[in-house]
């Protein structure tokens, strides 16, 4: 029997997601550049299902039905385009070739060109969710074209998460690089969720003095609220853990330095280019960023900080809660920025994106999966136009709700020095939406001052220019 889809690349994301077809009834032609490692998955796992192994390029093809359908797992970059050199040749057209990595979406459009005159087909695939959520149901977000997600749909669908209502949390995103582009963006929500967390930690520790295992405890509350997310349940789960060696608790043994593959900054990178705000995923990069640079942070241990002592007992209690609303608005406003550049994405590139779409796609299977996420697609279902996640009724109501307490505990950590750019950043941006008049105006009037940049004005159309080295009259500048 020929295969239904073929995945080339057995690395463990790439072997994960065979077997997940394979236990889901499809027979799954396999194949890695080293055959050895093909032999190894169908030694250990070949009772799971159908698996094909093939030793070569031509006999991976040749097991394929057609339209064939095949899966590259191989690293982003310079590897992928190296396997589609190899693989092109020998396919014809209507073959879907899906990149299943994390590759930068601006590839995948180039990629989906070159393969397009071919008549193959090119879905760039996101695929979220780790390593155990591609054997178990992964969140996948194909791009490509309408055509090939109609042959392709129906099997990502089987082996995709399940959303509680039953949904699989797979969609067909938008053409070409559509899909990896929600995938980067689903990266760089992820790094501000997880730098919020960390700061929610940071205060805890602190502020309130609690120890790991209080703020594990705390966290295994919040997340039986609103706060219920596959972060904050994994954190709770670090937080707890001993470490073997020392006895220790292990987030006391690691060193304090992020590191990062880079979805995170492409996200930033992205959204400079698009000109669009998103500073709670920009500070979550630079935080990492920070964390990593040792000889500045040693340089910098004599810098002065102010003097506070502990928090007692009975208002650390009232902090934690404190900082659960500074935590939640803070959310609020991360997945607010990244909706925004997913929206302004999908106008620059014609993608047509559905907002609430991506939002029910990342309900289950993938890391920053959360009940919230429900409440974000109620959002966008509601209001597809909706310009701002700020501006639904429901979330305008929870975020009023939060800013006091909010507010003291962004001023709290600052008088107390404790670093939270994710919570300052996120309030700042709160702010400054809400406020009636920005002091952009002064820049404006600065920019015209030094060189005639121009401005325009409140009471009429048109760009205009005062003579700031002359009689200060204004004059047309349009
Ligand atoms: C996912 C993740 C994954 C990502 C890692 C590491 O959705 O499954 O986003 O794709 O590569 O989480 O990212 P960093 O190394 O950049 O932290």
């Amino acid at each position: 029997d020929k295969a239904q889809i073929g995945v080339t690349g057995l690395a463990v994301m790439g072997s994960n997601l065979a077997r997940n077809f394979a236990r889901n009834g499809l027979t799954v032609a396999v194949h890695n550049r080293t055959a050895a490692r093909t032999r190894a998955l169908v030694e250990e796992f070949g009772d799971e299902g159908a698996f094909v192994p093939a030793e070569s390029a031509e006999d991976f093809v040749a097991a394929l039905e057609r339209p064939r359908r095949l899966i590259l797992m191989v690293k982003a970059g310079e590897p992928t385009d190296a396997v589609i050199r190899e693989f092109a040749p020998l396919l014809e057209p209507g073959d879907v070739v899906i990149d299943g990595g994390n590759a930068h979406f601006a590839d995948t459009r180039r990629r989906e060109r070159e393969l397009r005159e071919l008549g193959i087909h090119f879905v760039g695939t996101g695929v979220s969710g780790g390593e155990e959520g591609a054997l178990h149901g992964p969140s996948i977000m194909p791009g490509g074209s309408a055509e090939a997600y109609a042959s392709l749909g129906p099997l990502l669908e089987r082996i995709a998460a399940k959303a509680k209502d039953g949904a699989p949390c797979v969609t067909h995103i938008g053409p070409d690089g559509a899909g990896h582009f929600v995938k980067m963006v689903h990266n760089g929500i992820e790094y501000a969720d997880m730098q919020l967390i960390a700061e929610a930690y940071h205060l805890l520790r602190s502020v309130a003095g609690y120890s790991p295992e209080q703020i594990s405890r705390t966290f295994r509350s919040w997340n039986t609220g609103r706060l219920d997310s596959y972060l904050i349940e994994i954190t709770a789960e670090v937080l707890s853990h001993i470490d073997d060696a020392t006895d220790e608790p292990f987030v006391d043994v690691v060193a304090d330095e992020a590191e990062q593959k880079g979805t995170g900054r492409w996200t930033v990178q992205i959204a400079l280019d698009l000109g669009v705000p998103v500073p709670g995923i920009a500070e979550a990069v630079f935080a990492r960023s920070l964390s990593g640079h040792t000889e500045l942070r040693r340089a910098s241990g004599e810098l002065p900080g102010p003097a506070a002592a502990p928090l007692g007992e009975a208002e650390a209690a009232a902090f934690a809660d404190q900082v659960e609303q500074a935590l939640y608005a803070s959310k609020i406003v991360s997945y607010t920025q990244g909706f925004h550049q997913i929206r302004v994405g999908s106008e620059t590139y014609g993608w047509g994106i559905d907002l609430g779409a991506v939002a029910a796609v990342w309900r289950a299977g993938c890391i920053i999966r959360a009940a919230f996420l429900d409440r974000i697609r109620a959002a966008y279902d509601a209001e597809p136009g909706l310009v701002s996640l700020l501006s639904d009724k429901g979330f305008t109501e929870e975020i009023g709700a939060a800013q006091e307490d909010w507010r003291a505990v962004v001023a709290g950590a600052a008088l107390r020095g404790v670093p939270t750019p994710g919570f300052s950043a996120a309030l700042a941006y709160y702010d400054a939406l809400r406020a009636q008049r920005l002091p952009a105006a002064l820049t404006q009037g600065q920019r015209d001052f030094f060189g005639a940049h121009s401005y325009r004005r409140t009471d009429r159309e048109g760009a205009f220019h005062t003579l700031w080295g002359g009689d200060r009259s204004e004059v047309r500048a349009d």
